[in-house]
């Protein structure tokens, strides 16, 4: 269990969240503690992560005063470093609650995750000349099923309308920026899909994000705004059930789309999954081709912290690594 803490306190402090680094990091040197009771016997990366959720909702809840006075979400201007013995606090009181919660599936929805599908979806439309008819998997609130309404900023300018969402330094190298981009229809799948102009939907969400980093807080709060003007839909359904009847569309280009997913599912709704997009891929034609783009982990069944952008484009069935980043999208570095 120290072992595994320490691990993900590195990746944490990687990913750009000292304050979640230095909880791991003690939570691993307090054997027998707070943490190791509640997380009993379970340190894998998914537990951790929904454990640090649910503390985290309880302070946008307001259950955790002490706690709060440390998070930047809720207003806190204490040092975030120093948060350790509230921290500590906390899972003790609530640990019955917080334990449950292990098993709720973790509720991210990553806005920075729209740099790579961006970019992918230039290189369809690059390829394809057609809309895009946009299907994603494990789409959570669906704010990326409106990613071709946020800003990316990169080295040599910006690509994208004005919006409250600004992707900084998005893209290292550039996809094809001057490819028409159009997008036709936006449906997504999720089995516990959220609204996003829930407030309960925005507390968890924001509740899964690291409360010392606020550029992601602040992307996420914007994209809710984005997401209440431009329509998207979100059906309750895993990702294979979902693609069922997935076949091509004549004079779009049907992209089915998903980040940070695979690792959710069975092996046997994976298989499933493969065969509904091979057989949608084997009926494509010129012009109604079939794309499956994904940004998963270098071994896709696995969690990782760097992530990997493919792209299979039907008739030919070609597949192609178009790009690199961190499992939270920014900055994609494209090949
Ligand atoms: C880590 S979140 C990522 C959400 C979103 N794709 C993103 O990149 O921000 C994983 C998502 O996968 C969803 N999920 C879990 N099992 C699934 C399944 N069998 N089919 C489709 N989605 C699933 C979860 O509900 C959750 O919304």
């Amino acid at each position: 269990m120290r072992e595994e803490l320490l691990a993900q306190a590195r990746g944490c402090a990687e990913l750009g969240s000292p304050m979640y680094a230095e909880l791991l990091a003690r939570a691993a040197d307090d054997p027998g503690g707070a943490v190791a009771g509640v997380l009993d016997g379970r340190p894998e990366p998914a537990s951790v992560l929904r454990m640090l959720g649910t503390v985290h909702r309880l302070v946008l809840e307001g259950r955790a005063p002490d706690l709060a006075a440390h998070y930047p979400t809720a207003g806190g201007t204490a040092d975030p470093l120093a948060a350790w013995p509230a921290f500590r606090a906390v899972l003790a009181e609530h640990a019955a609650e917080i334990r449950e919660g292990l098993g709720d599936p973790p509720q991210t929805n990553e806005v920075g995750r729209a740099s790579p599908l961006v970019g992918g979806l230039l290189s369809v439309a690059a390829a394809t000349g057609l809309p895009v008819r946009l299907l994603e998997l494990g789409a959570s609130a669906g704010l990326n099923l409106r990613a071709d309404h946020f800003r990316f900023r990169h080295g040599s300018g910006a690509y994208g309308p004005e919006s409250p969402v600004v992707l900084e330094d998005a893209w290292r190298g550039l996809p094809p920026v001057d490819a028409p981009l159009a997008i036709a229809e936006r449906l997504g799948c999720d089995p516990s899909p959220l609204d996003p102009a829930a407030p309960d939907a925005q507390r968890l969400l924001l509740s899964y994000v690291w409360p010392d980093q606020a550029a992601r807080v602040e992307r996420l709060r914007a994209a809710f705004e984005v997401a209440a003007r431009v329509p998207a839909t979100v059906v309750r359904a895993g990702a294979a059930d979902f693609l069922a009847d997935l076949a091509p569309e004549p004079g779009v280009a049907t992209v089915v789309w998903h980040s940070t997913m695979w690792a959710y599912l069975g092996e046997d709704e994976a298989a499933r999954l493969r065969g509904h997009v091979e057989r949608a891929g084997a009926a494509a034609t010129p012009d109604a081709p079939v794309a499956h783009l994904s940004f998963e982990g270098r071994v896709p069944s696995r969690l990782d912290a760097t992530q990997v952008v493919t792209l299979r484009l039907w008739p030919d069935g070609g597949e192609t690594v178009l790009g690199q980043g961190p499992a939270h999208g920014l900055p994609l570095t494209w090949f």
